[in-house]
């Protein structure tokens, strides 16, 4: 059985050309497509994301402002910044990058975004159109919303399929078994607290694997031709960059995988890309 490698920088890379030339068709007639990050302290992995975020805006002729506030700001000081942002023309995006110092009141943050700029899929306007299909307002949130493409990519129809996302987060886990639902898969979702999780991974024909832990899924819990999607970044102990997937040996029984570097990650910012261009039509 071959097993195919779904490549994340191939598709992102072709991704983010067809959004370059939307990018110049819409800057030609005045709308140049417009992302604010904002990042507050020092972390030193999301300082990382959020520099690739605003280089990808470059590469792809989308206009791009970066403001990165110190550790010490407050929930007024930040409110107000998201608040500039949401009236600023010029602005189509807002992304606020997590996790946010402890003091600061993350969800009052994001609520405070524009729901018409949220272009990472956090407000609960987005959650509430993506949970009732109203998908002509909202977006869908990144990560999840380049899995979708990385499967239609590697013509997986999910459609009939039994789908098991490991991970319930907000910015993972829900929206995805979400995503799969609308999709017309059977969705399964566990998590740290599910009994007996390799009999139910066993039986996934998409296994999704949003866990944050090196290498947890292995290759007996994976059903011998299955497509197993991996959203982890991890360092093992030895330092070494690494998925939720145990990738040298799954890859031998699944039908299709993701690898870690160069699978996920990479999406994530062209749907970012993708979002913003969403939100420059709409307006
Ligand atoms: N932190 C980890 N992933 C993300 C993401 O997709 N968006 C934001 N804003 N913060 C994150």
């Amino acid at each position: 059985m071959t097993t195919t490698i779904i490549d994340g920088v191939a598709l992102a890379a072709t991704l983010r050309a067809q959004y370059r030339e939307k990018a110049l068709q819409l800057t030609a007639a005045g709308h140049q497509p417009g992302l604010a990050v904002i990042i507050v302290g020092e972390n030193p992995a999301s300082r990382v994301y959020v520099r690739n975020k605003v280089k990808a805006c470059d590469e792809a002729a989308f206009y791009s402002r970066l403001i990165a506030l110190p550790e010490a700001t407050t929930n007024d000081e930040l409110m107000a910044q998201v608040e500039a942002l949401n009236g600023d023309a010029a602005i189509h995006g807002i992304l606020v990058q997590l996790p946010l110092p402890a003091h600061i009141n993350a969800h009052r943050v994001i609520e405070a975004i524009n729901p018409a700029k949220d272009v990472d899929g956090f407000h609960v306007a987005s959650a509430g159109a993506l949970m009732t299909g109203a998908t002509d307002t909202g977006f869908a949130p990144c990560t999840p919303a380049g899995v979708m493409e990385m499967l239609k990519s590697a013509q997986i129809n999910p459609a009939g399929k039994h789908a098991v996302v490991i991970g319930r987060s907000n910015i993972v886990g829900k929206p995805m078994a979400l995503l799969l639902l609308a999709a017309g898969a059977t969705v399964t979702v566990c998590h740290s607290k599910t009994r007996d999780l390799s009999t139910i991974t066993r039986q996934a024909d998409i296994l999704v694997a949003a866990i944050g832990k090196p290498r947890f899924v292995t290759a007996d819990m994976v059903k011998p031709g299955a497509c197993v999607i991996d959203v982890g970044i991890n360092r093992d102990a030895a330092g070494k960059l690494c998925g939720d997937v145990d990738f040298a040996a799954v890859k031998d029984v699944a039908g299709a995988i993701t690898p870690v570097p160069g699978g996920v990650g990479p999406m994530t910012i062209a749907m970012l890309l993708g979002n913003t261009l969403v939100a420059v039509k709409r307006r």
